[in-house]
């Protein structure tokens, strides 16, 4: 398996980071190719938990080159101080590679993600806050700047110079805000990051390319998920990238038949944190439960995430957009307790049945859910690690999903610790 892309099939937080770090020990390169610091992926290693942003899981595995493809946006700073947090217990990230072609987010991507939520209002998209969305938005007007742009004084200052003019307008006569200073920018971005990020820079479609080319095993790690997907999600609640597999290509520069598996994250139920539509959204006890026992708080704002019945419809058009070749269930103790579950299988649109999902976003905002009820099995499978172990009510579950889905899964967690899983 030359090249394999990890991604989640849901509104993240699915637990990408455990089956990363399932897969990274026999990796070659592990990429992050789209999203920034907007992701946190808490990968446990020999007992010891880190919550990555912006490094890939691969930074963490000493035979493993990281690399931060073309697609992601960088903020410079928060990748050094990353970079930094990680070395002081003992991680060396000597050999991560750096794409000169990624987009970095810049003081005024934070300052107007803040201000334009604020004006939203009630509308509000509940982004990250991390200057995500303006980056890329930059990045498609071609007024962004880019990680060589650090190399080379004169083009960054002449780059700032025009993009500063527009963004200080903004500022100032949409928000009431002081202007930024071109030469204050170029002190930090030129003076104190440029010396510490220019020697990772690197031709990361070159030497990926080069990797395949010799055998190399190869993982792409998604970040967000195909429903936070720019095409594909919940527009407009959605991140500003392409996580979905295609996504993968562009953001790495490996070509679609050089990938070869493409494995998709659920959870055994839902979460999204944010705002948008959600089907099967739990507002009552059960949904509470959810948050208790899966801990549902965002890894990087902390915010406590929705929860809701697991969904074959999304998943559906997941396995379908993306290839996925192969299913991971993730946490399925967390419904250990519960005495039915209930799934998802169709929704009800203004009186009409839908098995896949509507194209129109009026009509997703509007559907009901049909559920197909199980009944629980309501003992702990926290310690189970061999198939023949899982309550024959959990195995259901699981089946449903495979038969439902026409996909494999391939292994199910049954808790946060590396050992806590099932391979199917
Ligand atoms: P942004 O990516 O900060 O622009 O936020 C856009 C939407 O994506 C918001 O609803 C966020 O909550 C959501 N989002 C962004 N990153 C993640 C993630 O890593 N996990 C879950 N949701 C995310």
């Amino acid at each position: 398996m030359p090249a394999t892309v990890v991604l989640g099939t849901q509104w993240g937080d699915e637990g990408k980071g455990k089956v990363t770090d399932l897969l990274c020990g026999e990796m070659d390169a592990v990429v992050r190719y789209q999203g920034g610091h907007n992701a946190g992926h808490t990968i446990v290693v020999e007992g010891e938990s880190f919550a990555l942003q912006l490094l890939p899981s691969g930074v963490l595995y000493p035979d493993v080159t990281p690399v931060i493809g073309n697609g992601v946006v960088v903020d410079p700073s928060v990748l050094l101080a990353e970079i930094d947090a990680v070395g002081q217990r003992g991680v060396d990230t000597s050999k991560l590679k750096l794409s000169g072609a990624a987009h970095m987010i810049m003081p005024y991507h934070l300052e107007i993600d803040r201000l334009t939520e604020r004006y939203l209002g009630k509308n509000k998209l509940g982004t990250t806050k991390r200057g995500i969305g303006p980056a890329y938005a930059d990045k498609a007007s071609r007024i962004g700047l880019r990680i060589q742009d650090l190399t080379d004084e004169k083009i960054f200052r002449q780059k700032l110079e025009v993009v500063l003019k527009e963004k200080n307008q903004i500022l100032a006569k949409i928000y009431n805000r002081l202007p930024l200073s071109v030469d204050a920018i170029a002190a930090d971005y030129l003076g104190r990051i440029a010396p510490l990020i220019a020697p990772m820079i690197a031709d990361t479609v070159g030497f990926l390319q080069s990797e395949y080319k010799r055998g190399s095993k190869i993982l792409l790690e998604g970040a967000q998920a195909t429903f936070l997907d720019l095409d594909h999600g919940t527009y407009p609640f959605v991140t500003s990238s392409n996580p979905t597999a295609g996504g993968a290509c562009t953001g790495s520069g490996l070509g679609p038949r050089q990938i070869d598996s493409v494995v998709g994250v659920a959870k055994a139920y839902l979460t999204r944190v944010g705002s948008g539509p959600f089907p099967t959204e739990l507002t009552d006890e059960i949904g509470d439960l959810l948050v208790d026992r899966g801990r549902e708080y965002g890894t990087n704002t902390g915010r406590r995430r929705r929860t809701g019945w697991f969904d074959l419809v999304l998943l559906g058009q997941a396995i379908r957009i993306n290839s996925i070749s192969e299913l991971a269930i993730t946490k399925l103790d967390v419904l250990d307790t519960l005495e039915t579950i209930k799934v998802c299988v169709a929704y009800e649109a203004d009186g009409e049945v839908f098995d896949t999902l509507p194209h129109h976003q009026s009509v997703f905002h509007r559907a009901k859910p049909i559920y197909l009820e199980l009944p629980g099995w309501q003992c702990d499978t926290t310690s189970v690690s061999e198939v023949a172990d899982l309550p024959s009510e959990a195995r259901r579950f699981i089946e449903l999903i495979e038969e439902r889905s026409e996909t494999r899964v391939g292994f199910v967690g049954t808790g946060p610790g590396r050992d806590q899983l099932v391979r199917m």
